[in-house]
Formats: C-alpha cells, sequence, structure tokens
C-alpha cells in the first residue's frame, strides 16, 4: 500500500504528516524545497510538485493507492483537487480521504463558494470513478484563531463570525479521522461530520481561552464591511476569494446554533479535544513561540 498526502504543511495536513511521518509506503507531495525542509525528517518518500500541473499529478498518485486530498479555498482549488482526484482514479487509487467541509443548515443561509466548491468537486471525483471517497466534513477549525493569539493574550478576539454558536474543532482531531479512514482495513467511504463536543458562541469562546490564559477574553465583532475587504486585500487576497470569504462569514452570521458531527466519536471512539485542549496544548505555547 502507498498513500499520497496533499498539502502536508496544511493547517490540518501538517498532523495528517505527524501520523505518518514514520511510515515507508507514504509519499508527501510539496510544492517547493521550502515546503520540503518544513516538513522535517520523514520515513516515506517526498515528492515535489504542484496539484494543478497535470504532469506533476500524474507522478505524484503514480503507484499510490489511497490519497489524502485537500486545497486551500482559493481561485484553484477545484482544478487542482480534481486534476488530482481523477489522475489518481485513472493510476487504479481506489481510497480518496478529501477534506471538505460542514454544510450550513440555518434556515437563511444561502450557498457559498468556500462550503458549495466541495460538492462540485466530490461530484467530479465520483464520476472519475474513485471507489471509495470519504468527505470530511468539519465545522470551523480552532487553529484559525492561532494567528491572533497574541491579540486574545492580551484581553480581545476579533472575528467576524457574529453571533451564531458553532462546534469549533481542532485541526489534530479532523486529521485523526482522516489517518484512521486512510489506514482502515474495512472499506470506507461517505460523509463525515467532525465537530468539537459543544456549540460555542464567539463570547463564550472567549471564556474558555479566557479560563486557560488565566485573564479576561472579550469578543468584538468585526463586520463584513468595505474596511474588512480592504485589509484582506492589503494582505494579497484577490477579490474572487474575499467574496468567498464574505459568503461564508454571512452565512455563519445566519445559522445560529450549528448542529455538531459526531466524526470523532464514530470513528475514533473517543470524544473530540475542547476548546480548553486547544488552547492549553497549542494557543499558549503559540505565545511563548513555540
Ligand atoms: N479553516 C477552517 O475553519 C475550515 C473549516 C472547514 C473546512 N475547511 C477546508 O479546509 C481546506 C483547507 O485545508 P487546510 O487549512 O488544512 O489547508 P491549508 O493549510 O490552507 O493548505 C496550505 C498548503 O497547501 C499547499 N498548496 C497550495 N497550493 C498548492 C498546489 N497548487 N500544489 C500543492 N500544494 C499546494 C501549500 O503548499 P506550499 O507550502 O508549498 O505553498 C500549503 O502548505 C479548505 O478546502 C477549506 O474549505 C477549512
Amino acid at each position: 500500500m502507498t498513500i499520497l498526502v496533499t498539502t502536508p504543511n496544511g493547517t490540518v495536513g501538517r498532523y495528517v504528516t505527524e501520523a505518518l511521518r514514520d511510515r515507508s509506503d507514504v509519499r508527501f507531495l510539496v510544492r517547493s524545497r521550502a515546503g520540503a525542509e518544513a516538513l522535517g525528517r520523514v520515513r516515506g518518500e517526498v515528492v515535489r510538485g504542484s496539484a494543478t500541473d497535470a504532469a506533476d499529478a500524474r507522478r505524484a498518485v503514480a503507484g499510490v493507492d489511497r490519497l489524502y486530498l485537500a486545497h486551500p479555498f482559493a481561485e484553484d482549488q477545484v482544478a487542482a483537487e480534481t486534476a488530482l482526484g481523477a489522475a489518481a482514479a485513472e493510476a487504479g487509487v481506489h481510497r480518496i480521504v478529501k477534506l471538505g467541509a460542514r454544510r450550513f443548515a440555518g434556515p437563511g443561509c444561502v450557498p457559498d463558494a468556500v462550503t458549495g466548491v466541495h460538492d462540485t468537486i466530490a461530484e467530479r471525483l465520483r464520476s472519475a470513478g474513485v471507489r471509495e471517497l470519504t468527505v470530511l466534513q468539519p465545522d470551523r477549525f480552532l487553529q484559525n484563531f492561532l494567528p491572533a493569539a497574541a491579540s486574545i493574550a492580551g484581553g480581545t478576539l476579533p472575528d467576524p463570525a457574529g453571533p451564531g454558536a458553532r462546534g469549533y474543532v481542532d485541526a489534530r482531531d479532523i486529521a485523526e479521522v482522516a489517518v484512521a479512514e486512510l489506514l482502515a482495513a474495512r472499506p470506507v467511504g461517505g460523509e463525515i461530520e467532525v465537530s468539537g463536543p459543544e456549540a460555542l458562541t464567539l463570547p463564550e469562546l472567549c471564556d474558555r481561552f479566557g479560563a486557560v490564559l488565566n485573564r479576561p477574553v472579550r469578543y468584538a465583532d468585526v463586520p463584513l464591511d468595505g474596511a474588512w475587504r480592504a485589509a484582506l486585500a492589503d494582505r494579497g487576497v484577490t477579490p474572487q476569494v474575499i467574496d468567498g470569504l464574505q459568503g461564508l462569514y454571512a452565512n455563519y452570521r445566519r445559522e445560529g446554533v450549528a448542529r455538531l458531527g459526531d466524526g470523532v466519536q464514530r470513528v475514533l471512539g473517543r470524544a473530540p479535544r475542547s476548546a480548553g485542549d486547544f488552547a492549553a496544548d497549542l494557543l499558549v505555547p503559540a505565545l511563548h513561540g513555540a
């Protein structure tokens, strides 16, 4: 058996890499020398290439049986996942564990590009003839808050997701579910919703972080206005991606209390990590530069 891991340095992918680092039957796809260095020591093979390049994709999937497929939300996401997935199917890969996203369920929610692309990609993978396709559908990652660690430690968590409550999920749990599905000896497939253990509003999430940091943390609502768009544009985010994120956050604001997915319990037989676990394990070390 050979497993190909895409985005091995990604938010979820880095934990998939952690779990598979000591196996000789794993191949990691990175784009650059820096990406290869960031991986650190792995027992398996590191291949250089872009998921959007047809020749790179064919080279990456040659001889592979199982694939962890992920890609950031970007203009090239459908092309990248479809190209790699179709090349994989053609090369005889029979199992794909794809990182998707939880669908919105609230009555006021409307289709948005960020979550919508996953249905398009999954449909194309099925049409390409992939026999076993597991689509992981996580809620919002707790790791999204790591870049704001200093602000949180200073007492403020700014975020545009508004008043709803969500099952914020630790990317380590998503990766563990992905690895379990990749390695399972039984046939796999279908959709797996992955959430944290409880639906939290952002003020409640602040309380969980504050309890670990031992100081009050306050939620600051960030409106989805022109200033928000301009700040993203200043960071080099393209108008199309900003539009997609605006649609995503508008749905977060509309959804109310998100339904919890049971993927961690069902696949791993244990409760999901909590926001407090995340704060203690990753947010506090991030403050100290770890
Ligand atoms: N964030 C959330 O709250 C959330 C919630 C639910 C679902 N999701 C889903 O999660 C997915 C993103 O997963 P993630 O956050 O784990 O990934 P990620 O961290 O955004 O992935 C980043 C990695 O993608 C690699 N990459 C980008 N373009 C590439 C290409 N053309 N070829 C090869 N590698 C490429 C980059 O490699 P380099 O280092 O070489 O640039 C980088 O290491 C999205 O589909 C999103 O819808 C996210």
